[in-house]
């Protein structure tokens, strides 16, 4: 039997994974996409008739995920949606026996995302969280130059991310909303540089950090075609030290005010060299570009069937971890992690700029900043 999936969330990132099934499909994968869910009758009505035009699929639509859940019972389901209903969709979905991949972060605050994690434990099924930037051929180069020693023992990354100015960012109001999105661009952009983080450079200790708000209002086409203004709930910019277990240490920053020109950098130094946005440059020798470093520590294992695209490979690692009983590269866990990363960097903030450590917050010991999303949550 086809592996039967649904999606809940027809938006932005969820044509991302649309694109990522088409593809699967080309290759013969054995799955259906049985169901597609939305709360926009449009969106989803837009998905089955690509599903139907790329892949031959005949997705129902559904407006309301629980009876889609008891309708079309789906193995998996795919949650892209904004952060407040990652655990609120998740729950049901992974308490029905049905396997989930959530989009990043794994959910709204760290409790919300335990409430995910202790539901996949208790039902035996698979949670997925879809954080695709580490499967990129650079990061995955990054990774193996790193471990290979390219660069010698690390010393600091410097990863600085930000632009938008005073628009609305991805035309999607909810997104500068505390009570929606959790937190600004060190969580929603923030949680993949975390991840990657983790990935590079192993466990992050410890995050001193400061956020701001510099725009208190934000206007825009947003994705239902109109123009918006909005008042921001959530912050625009956050910068941070981080302090890892091994002693490299960080210096972070993403923002959503920045005008004029945004920008964008990841550079990792070590004892013999550095890796300056993936170029690799080593003392005394010609610097290695880009695409010389991917070929060179390239592991054809990690792009089957050839296949690149990111959120494609995210899909294939579920689909086959539910056939074969695996655990997923990034299970709720590790997401888990990456999402107590940004949290200490909202913690910090206000407890007033002072070190706080990582595993406080995801043991939940400081939770200052998360309770009024906790309490309004009722979790
Ligand atoms: N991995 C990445 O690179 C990446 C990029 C962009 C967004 N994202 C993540 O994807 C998620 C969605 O972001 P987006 O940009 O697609 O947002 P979006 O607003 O474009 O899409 C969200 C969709 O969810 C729908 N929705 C809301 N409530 C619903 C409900 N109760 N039932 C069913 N559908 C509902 C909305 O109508 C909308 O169509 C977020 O978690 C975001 O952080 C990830």
């Amino acid at each position: 039997m086809p592996l039967s999936i649904a999606m809940i969330g027809c938006g932005g990132m969820a044509r991302a994974h649309l694109n990522g099934l088409i593809e699967l499909n080309k290759h013969d994968y054995d799955f259906q996409l049985t169901s597609v869910c939305d709360t926009v009758d449009s969106r989803t009505a837009e998905f089955a008739k690509t599903a139907r035009k790329e892949m031959g699929m005949q997705p129902t639509s559904y407006r309301d995920f629980r009876l889609m859940l008891k309708d079309s019972r789906p193995d998996a389901v795919i949650i892209a949606t904004d952060h407040r209903l990652h655990h609120v969709l998740s729950v049901p979905c992974l308490e029905a026996g049905c396997h989930v991949m959530t989009e990043k972060p794994l959910a709204i605050t760290i409790r919300a995302g335990k409430t995910m994690i202790d539901a996949a434990d208790r039902s035996g099924v698979i949670l997925a969280v879809a954080e695709q930037y580490r499967r990129g051929e650079e990061q995955r180069a990054i990774k193996a130059a790193l471990d290979a020693g390219a660069i010698g023992r690390p010393y600091m990354i410097f990863r600085q991310g930000g632009g938008v100015g005073s628009g609305i960012f991805c035309g999607t109001p909810w997104r500068h909303m505390k009570e929606d999105v959790g937190g600004g661009p060190m969580l929603d952009n923030g949680v993949h540089d975390a991840d990657l983080f983790i990935y590079w450079l192993g466990s992050v200790e410890e995050i001193t950090a400061a956020t701001a708000t510099f725009e208190s209002s934000r206007s825009g086409k947003i994705t239902t075609g109109e123009h918006a203004t909005i008042e921001p709930t959530a912050d625009d910019t956050g910068l941070a030290i981080v302090r890892f277990s091994n002693g490299v240490l960080g210096q972070w920053s993403e923002s959503w005010a920045m005008h004029g020109a945004g920008f964008g950098h990841t550079v990792i130094y070590g004892s013999e060299g550095s890796i300056n946005d993936g170029v690799l440059n080593r003392d005394g020798e010609e610097p290695v570009d880009r695409e010389t470093l991917i070929a060179t520590y390239r592991q054809d294992d990690l792009f089957p069937h050839g296949i690149t695209n990111s959120v494609t490979l995210e899909q294939l690692e579920f689909f086959e971890c539910i056939k074969t009983g695996g655990r997923p590269e990034i299970d709720g866990m590790v997401g888990l992690e990456a999402q107590a990363i940004c949290y200490a960097v909202y913690e910090s903030t206000a407890a007033g700029g002072i070190p706080i450590k990582v595993q406080d917050v995801v043991s939940g010991k400081v939770d200052t900043y998360q309770r009024e999303l906790n309490q309004s949550l009722g979790i």
